[in-house]
C-alpha cells in the first residue's frame, strides 16, 4: 500500500490515510488483502469479498493459506510464497486459490514485502485478480474442463512439460557427471601436486639439511675440548639441525606418506599406527596380504578415504575402539571401517561446509564401487566399501 506523503502536515495525513483506507475497502475490481509478517490476514477489502466469497469478518485473524488449494497447502507453497516476498521484495504470478464455497479460482498473485522508513518489516499486501486465463497445470479440486478441445489442450500441455522436464533431467545428469569428473581430477592433480612438494622438499631441503649436519657434526669434533664454549654452541646447532629434520620428515609425510610407495596394506598399517599414537583409541586391525597392487591414484584415493574417516572418528564419534578391515574376496577389495561411538546425530550426515563423507562418496563412485554407511545413535559408525580390483592390478 502507498505510503502516505511524510511532508504533509499531520492532520492532512490523517485525512489522506482515512481517505485510502476507505478507497481500499471499497474497491471491487481487485482483492487487496493485507497480511502481518506471520501470514495472518489482517485486512480485506470489497474486491477480496467478490472473488472468495468471505465476508471480513469470517476471515480476517485466518493464515492466508486458507486460501490456497490443499496441494499446494501440501506442497507448502504458503510458506514458499512468503519467503519469497519477505526476500525478493515482491512475488507475482499466476496461481488457483479456493472460494468460500469450495470451487477453484485463477488469480494472478502479487505479493509484496512491507517495510517502514527504517527497513522493518511489518507484513505483505496481497492483490488478487480474478478472470485470469488458465496457463498451467490444472490442480487435483479444479473443476474438469468441460469441453474436448480445453481437454486436448490441457494433455498436449501436460506432454510439452513431461517433454521439458525429462530435457531437464537429462541435462542435471550430465551437469552431474561432469561436476564428478572435474572433482576427480582435481583430486587427482593435487596428489599429484603434493607429491611434487614432498618430493622437492626431500631432495632440496632435505639433502642441504644433510649436507649442514655433517658439516656442523664435524665442526663438533674438531673443536672438541680445545674450543669448549664453541663445542657447546655446536653441539646446540647440531640439536636443532636434527629438530627442523624431523619437522621436515613429519611435513613430507603430511603432504604424502611415502610408505605408500609400498603399497596398500603397508600405508594402512601406518596410517592406523599413527592414529592409534595420536588418538589413544585402540585399533583392531585386519588387513589382508593376498597378492595385488592397487594403481598408485587408485591405492591413494582409499588411503585418504580412511585417513578422512579416521579424523572423523576423532573429531565427532568419541569412540573407545575402532576396527578396520581391507580383505580381498575375488576380484573385489573392501575396506571397513567401524567405530562404537555416539554415532552420526540424525542430520548430521550432510551438512554445509562438510565435505568429508561427500569426498568419500565421489572417491568410491569415481572408483566404480560401493559405499554403505551404517550409523545407530549410541551404537557406533561403520562404513563399508567395495572396488573392483583392475585386471592390471591382479
Ligand atoms: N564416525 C563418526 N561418528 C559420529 N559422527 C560422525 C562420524 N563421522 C561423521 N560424523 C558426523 O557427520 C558430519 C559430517 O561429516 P563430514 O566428514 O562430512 O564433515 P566434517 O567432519 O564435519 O567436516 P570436514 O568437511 O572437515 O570433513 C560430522 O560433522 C559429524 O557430525
Ligand atoms: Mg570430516
Amino acid at each position: 500500500m502507498p505510503d502516505i506523503d511524510s511532508s504533509l502536515p499531520s492532520p492532512c495525513r490523517a485525512e489522506a490515510a482515512d481517505l485510502l483506507q476507505l478507497l481500499v475497502a471499497g474497491l471491487d475490481e481487485q482483492a487487496l488483502i493485507t497480511l502481518n509478517a506471520s501470514g495472518l490476514i489482517v485486512s480485506w477489502n470489497r474486491g477480496a469479498e467478490l472473488l472468495t466469497g468471505y465476508r471480513d469478518d469470517e476471515i480476517i485473524g485466518r493464515h492466508v493459506s486458507c486460501l490456497y488449494p490443499p496441494r499446494h497447502i501440501a506442497d507448502g507453497a504458503p510458506e514458499s510464497d512468503l519467503k519469497q516476498a519477505r526476500c525478493r521484495g515482491k512475488l507475482c504470478h499466476q496461481s488457483w486459490r479456493i472460494c468460500k464455497n469450495g470451487s477453484p479460482v485463477r488469480v494472478s498473485v502479487s505479493l509484496r514485502r512491507l517495510v517502514n522508513a527504517r527497513r522493518e518489516m511489518l507484513g505483505y499486501g496481497l492483490i488478487l485478480r480474478g478472470g485470469v486465463e488458465e496457463e498451467s497445470a490444472i490442480p487435483a479440486n479444479a473443476t474438469p474442463a468441460s469441453s474436448t478441445s480445453a481437454l486436448v489442450q490441457a494433455i498436449s500441455m501436460l506432454q510439452s512439460e513431461v517433454i521439458e522436464r525429462r530435457r531437464i533431467e537429462h541435462e542435471l545428469l550430465q551437469l552431474q557427471r561432469l561436476l564428478r569428473e572435474l572433482a576427480a581430477h582435481q583430486d587427482q592433480i593435487k596428489e599429484d601436486e603434493r607429491k611434487r612438494i614432498a618430493r622437492e622438499i626431500h631432495d632440496e631441503l632435505g639433502q642441504n639439511l644433510l649436507a649442514l649436519r655433517l658439516d656442523v657434526s664435524m665442526l663438533v669434533e674438531r673443536c672438541g675440548s680445545r674450543h669448549p664454549r664453541l663445542n657447546q654452541k655446536a653441539v646446540a646447532a647440531l640439536g636443532q639441525i636434527d629438530a627442523i629434520m624431523s619437522s621436515v620428515r613429519a611435513i613430507i609425510n603430511n603432504l604424502r606418506p611415502g610408505v605408500l610407495d609400498f603399497g596398500l596394506q603397508a600405508a594402512i598399517e601406518w596410517q592406523v599406527r599413527e592414529f592409534q599414537r595420536r588418538s589413544l583409541v585402540v585399533c583392531d586391525l585386519h588387513v589382508d596380504h593376498t597378492e595385488f597392487e592397487l594403481g598408485d591414484h587408485r591405492a591413494t584415493a582409499l588411503f585418504r578415504i580412511l585417513q578422512e574417516s579416521l579424523t572423523n572418528i576423532n573429531r565427532h564419534s568419541q569412540a573407545s575402539r575402532v576396527s578396520i578391515a581391507l580383505k580381498r574376496s575375488g576380484n573385489r577389495l573392501s575396506l571397513s571401517i567401524a567405530d562404537n561411538g555416539i554415532g552420526i546425530r540424525p542430520g548430521c550426515r550432510r551438512k554445509a561446509n562438510s565435505f568429508g563423507l561427500v569426498g568419500i562418496t565421489e572417491r568410491i563412485h569415481y572408483l566404480n564401487g560401493e559405499l554403505t554407511i551404517d550409523s545407530t545413535r549410541g551404537r557406533g559408525t561403520t562404513l563399508r566399501m567395495t572396488i573392483p580390483i583392475l585386471p592390471e592390478e591382479n
